[in-house]
């Protein structure tokens, strides 16, 4: 290639590439049949990520309720040189759910990896944020993959180099039930192999209104980011759910430490998705989310569970959320 015969002493330039992991209009239709077919209808928080999906959870994310960005940025920049001593240096850097990016371009700057990995089920999100990473860092290889990184995934491992670390900010494991968590955590120690590292955002439990208030602000984004899957069924799938029947409902389950998302039928009504039919009674909901908050000692079990150790955690000042440095134990 070209770029490999440049005299050396020239900065080398990045690339840029896409490929493919998943089937996903297949899949998206598969999982909305079988989950609204449960006696609890539930769906699998994958399928809000459509385009527009993606969009309204970065506004989520600048929401003045919603903490867990701010913080977990917060706490990137406060020990940001740690962290980076964690990782190490030239390693290779994989994120799952990588969205739009906000939060890798601090970690790429200090840590300057020799690969970027970012893997993410929607496509249109992937590919905008991937191509404004390699504007941004022009020595960067970006190998960016459309898939869904709760099944086993194709990873182009043959360009990566150095130590293999995972990023997985956000909370996104939180969307996981643990027993889901754990299962995932010991996909990805297979994958990436023993001397990898994983560096994980994780929310902490904490006041039962400040968690309120974060999945139901006032603005109403939430509500609508939730109530975009039904509006994704209707594009999609031919569905015909009507908006107005179905209500964004969000608590947090005490017992079991967690966020519940639901979507909840105001009326008694029957919809058509393609060519199934499902009913509703009133007050009947789609579990469409959860969100576990846990303890530092808490995902450390977890971790451990899974074969990693729990190495490194820091925390944002006002200790709202924390990011765990985890090895292969
Ligand atoms: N991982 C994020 C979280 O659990 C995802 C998220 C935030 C989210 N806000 C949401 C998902 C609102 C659905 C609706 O906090």
């Amino acid at each position: 290639m070209a770029r490999n015969a440049r005299p050396r002493g020239t900065a080398r330039l990045g690339t840029l590439r896409f490929s493919v992991s998943i089937v996903p209009a297949d899949s998206f239709r598969e999982d909305v049949i079988a989950g609204l077919s449960l006696p609890q209808k539930s769906l699998p928080p994958k399928c809000f990520y459509d385009a527009n999906g993606s969009r309204l959870f970065e506004a989520i994310c600048r929401l003045k309720e919603y903490y867990p960005t701010r913080a977990e940025i917060a706490l990137t920049r406060a020990h940001l040189g740690a962290i980076v001593r964690f990782a190490g240096p030239r390693s290779t850097l994989i994120e799952y759910g990588s969205g739009e990016s906000v939060k890798s371009p601090l970690l790429i700057e200090a840590l300057r990896p020799a690969a970027y990995i970012p893997v993410d089920i929607s496509n249109d999100a992937l590919r905008k944020a991937a191509a404004k990473l390699h504007r941004r860092f022009r020595w960067l290889d970006v190998l960016a993959v459309h898939g869904d990184f709760s099944r086993p995934l194709k990873l182009p491992m043959a360009q990566a180099r150095g130590r293999r670390v995972v990023y997985f900010p956000g909370s996104t494991i939180g969307n996981l039930t643990p027993d889901e968590a754990q299962t995932f955590l010991r996909m990805t120690r297979k994958q990436v192999g023993a001397r990898s590292a994983m560096l994980v955002g994780v929310d902490l439990k904490k006041d039962a209104n400040v968690l309120h208030a974060a999945y139901n602000d006032a603005k109403g984004v939430t509500a609508a980011f939730n109530l975009n899957l039904l509006a994704r069924i209707n594009r999609e799938l031919r569905g015909d759910f009507k908006l107005r029947r179905f209500r964004h409902y969000a608590f947090y389950n005490a017992a079991l430490g967690r966020i519940e998302m639901h979507l909840v039928s105001l009326v008694r009504q029957s919809v058509k998705v393609g060519k199934h039919r499902f009913s509703f009674d009133t007050g009947e909901s789609i579990h469409t989310e959860n969100s576990y908050k846990y303890s530092i000692d808490g995902f450390r079990a977890l971790a451990a569970s899974a074969g990693f150790k729990g190495e490194k955690v820091w925390l944002d000042p006002k200790g709202l959320f924390s990011l765990h440095g985890l090895v292969a134990a």
